[in-house]
């Protein structure tokens, strides 16, 4: 094969069949980025090749990493005016027309992650084969950074599956795999690694024409239908975001009825988003993220094959579960078999609900063993503690395992409030118990503080990030302190919550104040979630030099425990809060909620528990839901200082 073109970022080789291949490989990077560098090479290749007309053009990746990750969102914290937003759109859009237009084949051959403008640059090929590997994931994930896909991506996704399927992709910013692919027609064929090379061939120089949405699926692209497919879809975004905080999916659905997906029709629309705080804030929460898992990858450990759980309650059984659904081998121990039992039906569910696959499933519930006796402690990488929250309780079951533990084990607790130190008094190397904190529902919640001492070695504290990372969760080490970060954030709020309903505001109106604001839930339906006894141990602990909340004393007195009896703040019906209606919420109220939270958390970096500022906005985003498009609440205080100045 012939090397044609070597540019700093791809390759261009030519066969003896006369097809062109690029090899993408963007240089100084493990990935591939669409940054504005790659994309004008991009047009120099285009320009090649008019020269010399190929039969054909295979794009592909070199990289082990995957086909493309993206545009280089770099570039979009930089849109300080209009213009620069407008030109980063006109780039990728006429780029990839011209991708489109080639009066010749092309064909993307995707293996590994393919995402945003990664699509968008497959989808303006006329063919795409997906690479039957597990890392190979599509998306469309701008949603989630506050903007759209407006490198052709609203125009094309629809024209070749439909518009429903497409905006659903497009709104949810979720990856489909190699197999999904193929079945919602993003993909023409699904090929085996061995074969790739050969079936892109065959593929490229087939003649079939390009795949296009037909029947049913077409209609809904009518100028004239698509109304009516925007207002449903409108319909179900205002339901998830009740309070209008998120602009980019309304402008999606704008960009796609009135202008067919061409966002250079709707210039104002990319004004708003390129330089929307929403945005800019989105795109941080984006780099904290980006940040916690790098504190799990950065140092390369052995995976862990073995984890040994004790205590098989809410938290053991469903920690239990997901170790098991990462491919860990888990003994589970509790001294009661039925908890061992139950947890095997809660992880059954979990299993069919994220595997579907029957083998997969079964594959799963043969890793996680039920282990009464702890049999499995002297084999383990990992023990991990998840007793009831008992200090005498879990030092005497320490002073039982250390014998047994495994040289380099990581001995680990999930205690949610007691301090290490006092725990540890047991062993004879009280430095290797390290705290694994995970948050309720286990499944579910992206972040786990990983609680360390002064006298935590090192690599235990970077073999428990590698852990966390492992489980696909973000870790956040945090010092042993009463609460860590994210309860000792919650509590004063919760308690703030309770004071005003002391003081005569219904919970319904406290709750709708906080979601106003952009909280997920509000701090009433929490307390209602987590228990109101929970509530009363924990607030009597971390909100020291405060009378217990009245409601709060009451309802527990009555044993109106929340959720878990049936009535709290609100009464449960099968796993509801009955919220009767609010209608207004008074002015300031929201802020009234939110300041004891910024403070607290304010506190937590002052004291040394979190390192820092932004540390401790990814802890509070990622472990309570903060709205994220406030960029965390140390972020959004200094925000609020910067559009308030103070008046001199
Ligand atoms: P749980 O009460 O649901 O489960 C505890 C389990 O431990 C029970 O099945 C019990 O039979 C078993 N157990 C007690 N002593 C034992 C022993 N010596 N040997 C073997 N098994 C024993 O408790 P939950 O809620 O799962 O909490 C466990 C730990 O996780 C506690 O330290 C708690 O503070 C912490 N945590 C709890 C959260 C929650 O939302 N429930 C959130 C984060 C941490």
């Amino acid at each position: 094969m012939n090397q044609e073109l070597t540019l700093a970022n791809f390759v261009l080789r030519r066969d003896e069949q006369g097809l062109a291949w690029l090899d993408i490989d963007c240089a100084l990077s493990a990935v591939n980025r669409l940054s504005a560098d790659v994309l004008q090479e991009l047009g120099l290749v285009i320009d090649h090749l008019a020269t010399q007309t190929p039969k054909g053009l295979i794009i592909q990746s070199v990289k082990p990493s995957g086909f493309i990750a993206g545009a280089d969102i770099d570039e979009f914290s930089s849109l300080d005016h209009t213009e620069k937003g407008q030109a980063l759109v006109t780039r990728g859009w006429q780029l990839f027309q011209r991708l489109a237009n080639l009066p010749y084949p092309t064909l993307a051959l995707i293996r590994g992650h393919c995402l945003g403008g990664g699509l968008e640059l497959a989808l303006a090929c006329r063919y795409r084969l997906v690479v039957d590997v597990p890392d190979t994931r599509l998306a469309l994930p701008e949603v989630m950074l506050g903007i759209f896909p407006g490198w052709g991506g609203m125009a094309r996704l629809p024209r070749l599956i439909g518009p429903i399927a497409a905006l659903d992709l497009m709104l949810s910013g979720r990856s489909i795999d190699a197999h999904r692919a193929v079945k919602l027609g993003v993909a023409d064929a699904k090929v085996p690694v061995r074969l790739m090379h050969k079936a892109a061939i065959e593929h490229v120089l087939s003649g079939r024409p390009a795949r296009r949405a037909t029947g049913f699926k077409a209609l809904l692209n009518q100028a004239w239908l698509r109304p009516l497919v925007a207002k449903q879809t409108l319909k179900a975004i205002n339901q998830r975001d009740p309070h209008q905080h998120y602009q980019a999916p309304r402008a999606i659905v704008e960009v796609w009825e009135k202008h067919g997906g061409n966002a250079l029709k709707a210039p104002e629309l990319i004004e708003q988003l390129t330089r929307s705080e929403v945005a800019q804030n989105l795109l941080r929460v984006f780099h904290l993220q980006e940040r916690l898992k790098s504190i799990g990858k950065r140092n390369s450990h052995p995976d862990v094959r073995h984890v040994h759980i004790i205590g098989a309650g809410v938290m053991g059984g469903d920690i239990a579960a997901l170790c098991a659904l990462r491919g860990i081998t888990v003994t589970l121990q509790d001294q009661n078999r039925q908890s061992i039992a139950q947890s095997q039906g809660r992880a059954a569910a979990l299993f069919t609900r994220r595997l579907k696959d029957p083998i997969a499933v079964r594959a799963a519930l043969d890793r996680l063993i039920p282990d009464p006796e702890g049999k499995g402690v002297p084999r383990a990488d990992v023990v991990l503690e998840a007793i009831v929250e008992n200090a005498e309780a879990k030092r005497a079951l320490y002073a039982q395992l250390e014998p047994q533990l495994k040289e380099h084990a990581i001995l680990a607790t999930n205690t949610s409030s007691l301090p290490l130190e006092e725990l540890s008094l047991a062993l004879q190397r009280p430095e290797r118990l390290i705290g694994i904190h995970f948050f309720n529902p286990v499944a579910r919640m992206p972040l786990v503080e990983v609680v360390e001492t002064l006298e935590s070695p090192l690599p235990l504290k970077q073999a428990a990030w590698a852990f966390v990372h492992q489980l696909g969760k973000l870790p956040l080490p945090v010092q042993s302190s009463p609460g860590f970060l994210v309860n000792a954030v919650l509590a004063p709020y919760m308690h703030e919550a309770m004071k005003c309903v002391d003081e005569g505001i219904s919970p319904a109106t406290i709750d709708l104040a906080a979601e106003q604001f952009g909280m997920p839930m509000g701090p009433l339906e929490l307390i209602d979630t987590v228990g109101l006894d929970i509530a009363l141990a924990v607030g009597q602990q971390l909100v020291p030099n405060s009378l217990t909340p009245q409601c709060l004393q009451q309802h527990v007195d009555k044993q109106h425990l929340g959720r878990k009896s049936g009535q709290g703040f609100y009464v449960w019906k099968q796993g509801k809060a009955q919220k009767p209606k609010a209608h207004s919420v008074p002015h300031g109220l929201s802020e009234r909620l939110i300041t004891p939270l910024i403070h607290r958390t304010l506190a937590q970096v002052r004291i040394g528990v979190v390192a820092d500022d932004d540390l401790a906005d990814a802890g509070i985003i990622f472990g309570t839901g903060f709205a994220p498009f406030r960029g965390g609440p140390l972020h959004y205080k200094t925000q609020l200082k910067a559009s308030n100045p103070p008046k001199h």
